[in-house]
């Protein structure tokens, strides 16, 4: 049966996150830290903007590239986070960022083709190229002097060898590393002079530590002509994971492109959950300053506490929510999950999961109460200490 079906999609990989979760979800007291998402609901607000939508019979079909005033509200939120006016026609709504990553592979990438992805990486950015029958070549972020860092000769050595886009998610899921305004302007002049596209996915923009409260970002340097996609989400910042919302912002030359491909793929987000976008955009960034506020006290305390142990090598995450860590003397990191998991109930995410540039780390993530936190350092230390 298998071999009747598309031959790209029968050799998918199935996730090890899943694994991890499946081994869990029949155990008792778990302490879930294996996904990427925040431990509170969706502010009160954004869920009454939606309830109000649907009494207001918000329930046909809109524009596939998005109902008017939300990609209005969405040109207008880019350009006052970067300080660079934004068209309403270089926006598309998508339904999520995951959505958005898919639009933009299927908008550039022929079968065949190659992007080059910046990893370890949120293994989902790799199997939808995989899905267009496409291939990832991952250029690995190493570890060097207590910093996670990218080698730009080896990064464009990996360019440079046929591959006609770019992925690149800053900050990083799952090693927290950040691209600096530096790098990133390096990386844009050498994309730009090869006509290499850039998918630059910034759902973690602005979950960023130590003072700052944006990431820096190619939508700070781009031109809309640009080869640039800036893949966003609604999921991390304002706590909609469930509500499957996102957008991309691209050259305007390929809004008509994106509408035609959101047609075949789903026709665009739901009506309602679009009108609750806009309000949490138009009214959300006390819930976005204190979501960031939370998750640094966090991260703090997951560095303190895993730093503390002997075996263990964190690097601290500038930004996203997640520690990627690695245990000395370990070097598979499912079976580590899997012995975590059965003898400490604590459900981490395998490093390989990621990538075989993962191996030998783990990934927490930090967006849980501090209690819980607080209880899985306590089980974990008994563990890997
Ligand atoms: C790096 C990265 N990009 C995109 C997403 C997609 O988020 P969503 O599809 O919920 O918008 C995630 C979710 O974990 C992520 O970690």
């Amino acid at each position: 049966m298998t071999a009747e079906i598309n031959k790209s999609v029968a050799k998918l990989a199935e996730s090890q996150i899943r694994q991890i979760m499946e081994m869990g979800q029949g155990m008792e007291g778990v302490i879930p830290l294996w996904f990427g998402e925040g431990d509170e609901a969706t502010p009160e607000f954004i869920k009454q903007a939606a309830v109000r939508a649907l009494s207001e019979d918000k329930t046909f079909y809109v524009p596939n590239n998005g109902v008017p005033e939300l990609r209005q509200a969405i040109a207008e939120y880019m350009s006052r986070l970067y300080g660079r006016p934004v068209a309403v026609e270089r926006i598309t709504a998508t339904t999520s960022g995951m959505h958005g990553i898919m639009l933009a592979y299927q908008t550039i990438l022929d079968p065949g083709d190659t992007v080059v992805i910046i990893g370890p990486i949120w293994p989902n950015a790799v199997h939808a190229a995989e899905v267009l029958g496409a291939s990832a070549r991952i250029v690995a972020l190493r570890e060097v002097d207590g910093e996670w860092s990218i080698d730009l000769d080896e990064l464009f050595a990996a360019l440079d060898a046929g591959a006609k886009a770019l992925f690149i998610n800053s900050p990083n899921n799952p090693t927290g590393w950040m691209a600096e305004r530096a790098e990133l302007e390096a990386i844009f002049t050498h994309c730009r002079k090869n006509g290499i596209w850039m998918l630059c996915d910034d759902v973690y923009a602005r979950l960023v530590y130590d003072g700052r409260s944006l990431a820096p970002s190619i939508a700070e340097l781009a031109y809309p002509e640009d080869r640039v996609i800036i893949i966003n989400s609604f999921s991390k910042n304002w706590n909609m994971t469930g509500w499957r919302l996102g957008w991309i912002m691209a050259p305007p030359d390929l809004l008509l492109t994106l509408a035609k491909l959101t047609e075949y793929n789903i026709a665009g987000p739901a009506t309602f959950v679009q009108h609750a976008g806009i309000v949490a955009l138009g009214d959300g960034e006390a819930h976005v300053a204190r979501s960031r506020a939370a998750f640094e006290e966090r991260r703090d305390l997951v560095y303190r506490r895993l730093g503390s142990l002997n075996r263990i090598g964190l690097i601290k995450p500038k930004g996203a929510f997640y520690a990627f860590f690695s245990v000395e003397g370990e070097h598979n990191s499912l079976a580590l999950a899997k012995k975590i998991l059965h003898d400490a109930a604590v459900g981490l995410a395998p490093g390989t999961a990621f990538g075989e540039v993962g191996e030998g780390y783990l990934r927490l993530c930090f967006a849980a109460s501090p209690a819980l936190l607080n209880e899985a350092m306590d089980r974990l230390e008994r563990v890997l200490a």
